[in-house]
């Protein structure tokens, strides 16, 4: 049974490790040596870590990845990916070298707004309210004119402060729906603080005018919106279609097997979620690899799927005049400056193997990133199937899951290149080697 414990977040790292150790784990010894082994040997590195969050015991190691042979806009990029899941890696790495030979990905960013709401409660009469709320704009730019003085020099900044009645859907519920430019930026914090500026100068406001003495607005919160359907890039492929095999077409069989799995994804949201978890594969691998903060992207990205009121495949699917074209079309809110992107080392690695992109740039080199995955899922999923290839990767992973040692898993990895691969078969097969 565990204990209570005040005070956690005060205990030194030695003192939390030995408390988890004890309170929460058979072997107190074995969890600290465990833990320790995952530490840096490098202290300073080990501080920067250890600082990024609070109750740090330890290091969780993801791998770290690369993905070649990208021509994105005409540009050739490897694309760092860190992912946890076999076969993710390759696949990409695949439709990047099919799509080489046939002119490349091309992108378009189509916007990069950004969205906070200042959420509050207000139940007298409206046209005071929307006269307040126009009186106030530029009292809400000077209150906010120390937090976007940068941004503004570089071009960013508030763009606009509409107020929104969402009375039909609850009582007295409005809303300072604003929108930002943040520039490189991901900008959670400039919104946010732009936003809890905008709430105290309404409440200031309200606070001494007379026509709002019996009815005042009640902020509820400000807060940015992960919802960025104007933050959007585009990502797409297209090659003609040849009824003979070559480097640059593809034939008409698998461009129409192709278009039916996007319409059964756009059709079936059963489909629709495993299709686009199978772009967020891509997605989050690259947003993670740039120190960027994946559950806000996904976040956004599900809800954007589900934005005509059923939830939908992100990538689209043309055959028209013998051309193959393939796109997606996905919000994506990030940042290369701010964040992580100065403090991780492996984040700077990544940024600087990206050649150092802006927050565009890297929009654009994302959205090839889930375009690709998607590609490599669908190619497998409407020829061979997911499981030859994906269980292939997967042998590495069963065999250290078994014990293998190093000559056991070069000769077992010899073996099932002309084999099929699953759990029972490698256990077999593992055996018999041993005998
Ligand atoms: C597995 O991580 C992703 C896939 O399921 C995606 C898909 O089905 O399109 C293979």
């Amino acid at each position: 049974m565990q204990r209570p414990v005040n005070g956690f977040s005060k205990l030194s790292k030695q003192q939390k490790i030995e408390w988890i150790a004890k309170e929460c784990t058979q072997d107190p010894e074995k969890t600290k040596k465990l833990l320790e082994k995952y530490w840096n040997a490098d202290t300073d590195l080990q501080k920067t870590h250890d600082e990024f969050i609070e109750n740090t015991l330890s290091n969780f190691y993801l791998p770290y990845a690369v993905a070649p042979n990208f021509l994105i806009n005409e540009q050739l990029l490897a694309i760092p990916m860190t992912i946890e899941e076999s076969s993710v890696v390759a696949a990409a790495s695949k439709a990047a070298k099919f799509w080489l030979t046939k002119g490349g990905f091309k992108t378009e960013v189509l916007g990069t707004e950004k969205i906070g709401q200042v959420h509050f409660m207000y139940h007298g009469q409206k046209n005071k309210l929307v006269n307040l709320i126009d009186a106030l704009q530029p009292k809400f730019m000077a209150d906010t004119a120390a937090i976007t003085k940068n941004m503004n020099k570089r071009g960013g900044g508030i763009s606009a402060i509409n107020l929104r009645d969402k009375t039909d859907q609850l009582e007295g519920y409005y809303q300072l729906h604003c929108t930002f430019e943040t520039l490189d930026a991901m900008g959670a914090n400039f919104i946010n603080s732009c936003l809890e500026q905008f709430a105290t100068t309404l409440e200031n406001a309200v606070a001494i005018h007379p026509e709002f003495a019996n009815d005042k607005p009640e902020v509820v919160m400000s807060i940015l919106s992960n919802y960025v359907p104007n933050c959007v890039v585009r990502a797409s492929v297209s090659c003609p279609i040849t009824n003979t095999k070559s480097e640059n077409s593809v034939s008409r069989t698998f461009a129409e097997k192709m278009y039916q799995a996007v319409t059964i994804a756009k059709t079936e949201p059963f489909r629709a979620v495993t299709h686009n978890k199978g772009i967020m594969n891509g997605i989050d691998a690259v947003v993670l690899a740039t120190g960027n903060d994946f559950r806000a992207i996904e976040a956004g990205v599900h809800a954007y799927a589900a934005k005509d009121g059923k939830y939908s495949s992100l990538t689209h699917c043309t055959i028209e005049n013998n051309e193959f074209k393939f796109w997606i079309d996905v919000p994506l809110a990030l940042g290369t400056v701010g964040g992580l992107t100065s403090l991780h080392p492996l984040v700077k690695l990544s940024l600087e193997i990206l050649q150092q992109p802006s927050a565009k740039e890297l929009m654009q080199i994302i959205a090839v990133a889930g375009l690709a995955q998607n590609f490599a899922a669908l190619r497998s999923l409407v020829t061979t199937g997911i499981q030859k290839g994906h269980m292939k990767m997967h042998l590495l992973n069963i065999l250290n899951t078994l014990g293998a040692n190093d000559r056991e898993k070069e000769q077992l990895v010899a073996l099932f290149k002309e084999q099929t691969v699953s759990n029972a078969a490698v256990t077999e097969a593992l055996e018999n080697l041993r005998r």
